[in-house]
């Protein structure tokens, strides 16, 4: 053809026209909302995404669309082909491989029209939610050699006859997990007739019925056989499999097999994998098992091994050892302490040995698994102390589970816990009194539950930013934190409201909540909070005439004061710069909620935050006006607007804001003139502020005002402290206001952070305020 000329490479080949309306067709059946099929076009199809071509004959061979719905990433399920799985497929006359995997084809069924592609060398259907009968007409597919129609999490197709499947003489693979085969009480037989067959998964099947043995067994290259999760209810010594003594992988966990663990398992002696994991099997793990010397992962929770751990742990085959990589004991009624030395255990990566009976120490040989990642402990009866020893050699570790233990942590204040941990439940461990200062090193974490751990700290400070927490932005801190003073939620992925208990916090100093998916409005309440600190200013000068205009109550005069002597020098972020700031925290006060999807006005009352250092709203949908009293917020050094829809004139009172260093109302949708005033003009990047709002003018934009209009309710030009609070008189004194003040970002190099932890533990012993912090339990409430 014309087009291959044009190509320097003469091997490429050429697309058959007949196949080339085949794919064209099926493309034309399929929904692809993500564009996947965006190549599809054009005359070269063998270039086509997925499509590949015989370099011989030019004919269409393969079709490779597996989508992404199968990646555990949230919106990988998105990049998915749907719709109908049209017959000009037949068209593909020389398709020898199949491919439409991990797609979201909702309700259709397994074309029967696939049993005509005589070709057909590799189906791969797996995972598409497919309903109804499987297609006996695959049957005539006699060059088959993998045939996977997994669809094991749906469980919405059936078969009330395979006797079809017996034809597929050349299957090396065959996954039919999910297929309703309930009445299907012959199935061995048929699977019998497949001499060429290595891997067998049968997961989730309805399966009743199983046969004590299998004489003059073809399956001899059998390696893998997973039967989880169907209902055999027979005695577990009888088995077919067991004669199969060459298997590799055998999974038979949760299937009502009953007895003693047999000492059958012993003669498996290649078997490199091993459920046999909840069913109703009990005994001690036989002692031939001495042979297994190829055992990597071996899974026995849920049985009722009934022994001590030590037992366990002699008759695991110690010339397996060193290649064990999972091991899963949990549920299984094993008793005494563990072992004080053992063998290495060099490349375990997961350690499962929950709910057991388990007393005594945790050994050190623990803390040398260098390579495990998932460590489970918890509800045993084991005591003692677990100190850096433990913990250190961990370096992998990425699960930490040691909740309902009597454990003590007596990790130092100097401790680096492993930087891979994301997850972490002591839940009724001893930890306390103090706050572990180890957490604030941890940056990833999903999951934290350190309920019930005797912390009698006041968290004062609660820092959770940069982690992978979901869901709604906690209710309960107010329960359970009721002194935080400092709440950084920065750069996770809450998303809901700014719930109003929030707002109740009678200490909070310092809210960031930037960097989330936070919608709703911001709660009326924020301006009633009580959320106020004793700034040394509060004390020494009598206050400002702002705290006067609204008196504080006796509450308040009486608060603490422990911060008073705190001095330090601190990094903070302010117009996304990390700057260092030498003096006090609290004389820092910020309030960030960037980078949300906030809606609706700034509440008016806004002002009321006097103490204010660093107001930041950008990058939200907020509409509406800018407060008219904006310019109550005194000492506001930053203030960031920009990015929002805001719309109206910018208050004159801005002008006012004499500690003003920065502004940023860019990006929004103000109009009018820009007032003036000698603050104002003071600050740098004149045009950087106001850009992006076609409507303003007036200097210091070039672009004039048509007709300068005088607003007479807000004469320009304040700038004095009492115009300042007039504002405050204005908005009445009939409710005690909260200043709610908050904490300037004094942003926490790590370094820092650890610091101020220990100061606040010197500082803090007179009040003391139960700490539970149970992130799991609150994640599983959403859900
Ligand atoms: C042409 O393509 C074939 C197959 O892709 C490749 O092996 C060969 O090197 C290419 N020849 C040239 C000249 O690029
Ligand atoms: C396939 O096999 C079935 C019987 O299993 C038969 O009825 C049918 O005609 C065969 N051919 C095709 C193209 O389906
Ligand atoms: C399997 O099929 C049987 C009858 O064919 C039906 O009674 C049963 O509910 C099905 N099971 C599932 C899990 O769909
Ligand atoms: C073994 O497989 C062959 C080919 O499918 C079949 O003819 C034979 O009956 C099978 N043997 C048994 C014991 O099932
Ligand atoms: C294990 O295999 C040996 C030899 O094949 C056999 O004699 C013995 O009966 C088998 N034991 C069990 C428990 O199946
Ligand atoms: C543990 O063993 C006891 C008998 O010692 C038995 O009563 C109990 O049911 C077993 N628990 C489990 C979970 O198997
Ligand atoms: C569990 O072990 C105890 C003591 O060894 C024994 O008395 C009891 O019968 C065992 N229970 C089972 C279910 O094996
Ligand atoms: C804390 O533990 C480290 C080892 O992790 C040790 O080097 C250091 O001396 C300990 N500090 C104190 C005060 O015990
Ligand atoms: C709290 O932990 C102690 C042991 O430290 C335990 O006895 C108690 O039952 C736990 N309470 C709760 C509610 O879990
Ligand atoms: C943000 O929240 C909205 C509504 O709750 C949701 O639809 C959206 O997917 C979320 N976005 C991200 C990136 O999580
Ligand atoms: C704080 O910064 C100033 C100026 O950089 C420096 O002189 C002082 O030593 C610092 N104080 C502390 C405690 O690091
Ligand atoms: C800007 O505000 C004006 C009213 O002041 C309104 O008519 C217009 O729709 C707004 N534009 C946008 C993009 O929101």
């Amino acid at each position: 053809s014309s087009s291959s000329h044009t190509h320097p490479n003469h091997t490429v080949t050429s697309c058959i026209a007949s196949e080339r309306s085949a794919l064209l067709g099926f493309k034309a059946g399929l929904s692809d909302p993500a564009y996947l099929l965006s190549s599809w076009k054009g005359d070269e199809c063998c270039k086509w995404k997925g499509v590949h071509c015989s370099t011989r004959n030019s004919h269409v061979v393969k079709l490779d669309l597996q989508g992404h719905g199968c990646d555990l990433n949230s919106d990988a399920w998105t990049q998915v082909l749907g719709g109908n799985i049209s017959s000009s497929l037949l068209g593909l006359r020389h398709l020898q491989y199949l491919d439409l995997s991990c797609n979201g084809f909702y309700g259709v069924q397994v074309p029967e029209f696939l049993g005509s592609l005589h070709k057909l060398r590799y189906i791969d259907l797996s995972s598409l939610s497919f309903i109804g009968r499987i297609p006996p007409q695959l049957g005539n597919l006699s060059n088959l050699q993998y045939l996977n129609l997994n669809s094991e999490y749906f469980n919405t197709t059936y078969s009330m006859d395979i006797t079809w499947l017996s034809q597929l003489t050349s299957l090396v693979h065959l996954d039919l997990s999910g297929t309703n085969l309930t009445t299907i009480v012959h199935w061995l037989p048929v699977v019998n007739m497949l001499p060429s067959l290595k891997v067998l998964h049968l997961i989730n099947c309805n399966l009743r019925t199983s046969s004590a043995s299998l004489q003059l067994s073809n399956l001899t290259f059998l390696e893998t056989l997973d039967l989880s999760a169907n209902g055999f209810h027979t005695h577990i010594a009888r088995n077919w499999f067991w004669d199969l003594t060459s298997l590799k992988y055998l999974y038979i966990s949760s299937n009502g097999f009953y007895g003693q663990l047999p000492d059958e398992i012993g003669n498996m002696t290649s078997i490199v994998k091993l459920d046999l994991s909840s069913n109703n099997l009990f005994g001690m793990i036989p002692s031939n098992l001495k042979n297994i010397c190829s055992l990597e992962e071996f899974f026995v929770h849920e049985t009722n091994i009934n022994g001590s751990i030590t037992k366990f742990f002699q008759r695991l085959p110690s010339c397996s050892w060193n290649k064990l990589t999972y091991l899963s004991l949990a549920s299984s009624n094993l008793t005494g302490r563990l072992p004080t030395k053992l063998e290495p255990l060099n490349n375990l990566i997961y350690l499962d040995i929950s709910r057991n009976k388990l007393i005594g120490p945790m050994p050190l040989w623990i803390g040398e698994l260098t390579k495990l990642t998932y460590l489970d402990l918890g509800y045993n009866s084991l005591d003692g102390f677990i100190h850096e020893g433990h913990l250190s050699g961990l370096e992998s570790l990425e699960w930490l589970w040691l909740s309902d233990n009597s454990l003590t942590l007596t990790v130092n204040s100097t401790w680096v816990p492993p930087s891979s941990l994301t997850n972490i439940e002591l839940r009724s461990c001893l930890l306390g009194p103090k706050f572990p200062p180890w957490l604030r090193w941890l940056t990833s974490l999903d999951n934290l539950d350190i309920s019930n751990t005797s912390i009698s700290d006041k968290l004062v400070f609660l820092d959770l930013a940069h982690n992978h927490f979901v869901g709604t932005l906690p209710t309960w801190i107010r329960e359970k934190l009721p002194q935080l003073a400092f709440l950084r939620l920065r750069s996770n992925m809450f998303c809901g409201h700014i719930p109003e208990e929030l707002t109740k916090l009678v200490r909070l100093q310092y809210l960031d909540l930037a960097y989330n998916n936070i919608t709703g409005s911001i709660p009326k309440s924020i301006v009633n909070c009580k959320g106020m600190i004793a700034t040394r200013d509060n004390y020494d000068d009598g206050g400002d005439a702002s705290h006067r205009a609204f008196g504080f109550n006796d509450e308040w005069e009486h608060g603490p004061n422990e911060l008073v002597t705190y001095t330090e020098n601190f990094t903070v972020v302010t117009k996304g710069q990390e700057r260092l700031y030498t003096g006090e925290v609290i004389y820092m006060v910020n309030l960030d909620l960037s980078c949300n999807n906030i809606i609706g006005d700034i509440p008016k009352d806004i002002s009321a935050l006097v103490k204010l250092k660093s107001l930041n709203l950008s990058w939200n949908i907020f509409s509406g006006k800018i407060p008219e009293n904006i310019g109550a917020l005194a000492q506001v050094e930053s203030l960031d607007l920009s990015h929002n829809r805001l719309s109206g004139e910018i208050p004159a009172s801005l002008s006012a804001l004499t500690s003003l260093s920065r502004l940023n109302l860019s990006y929004n949708n103000l109009t009018g003139e820009v007032p003036s005033g000698d603050q104002l003009r003071t600050l740098e990047d004149p045009e950087y502020i106001y850009v992006g709002n076609p409507g303003l003018c007036g200097p210091p934009l070039s672009h004039k005002c048509p007709q300068p209009e005088p607003i007479p309710s807000t004469p320009k030009h304040h700038g004095d402290l009492n115009d300042v609070a007039s504002f405050f008189i204005a908005m009445g004194s009939g409710y005690v206001m909260g200043i709610w003040v908050v904490f300037c970002t004094f942003l926490f190099k790590r370094k820092w952070t650890v610091y101020w932890y220990s100061v606040c533990d010197s500082l803090y012993d007179r009040v003391y305020v139960q700490v539970v912090l149970t992130w799991a339990s609150w994640t599983r409430e959403k859900d």
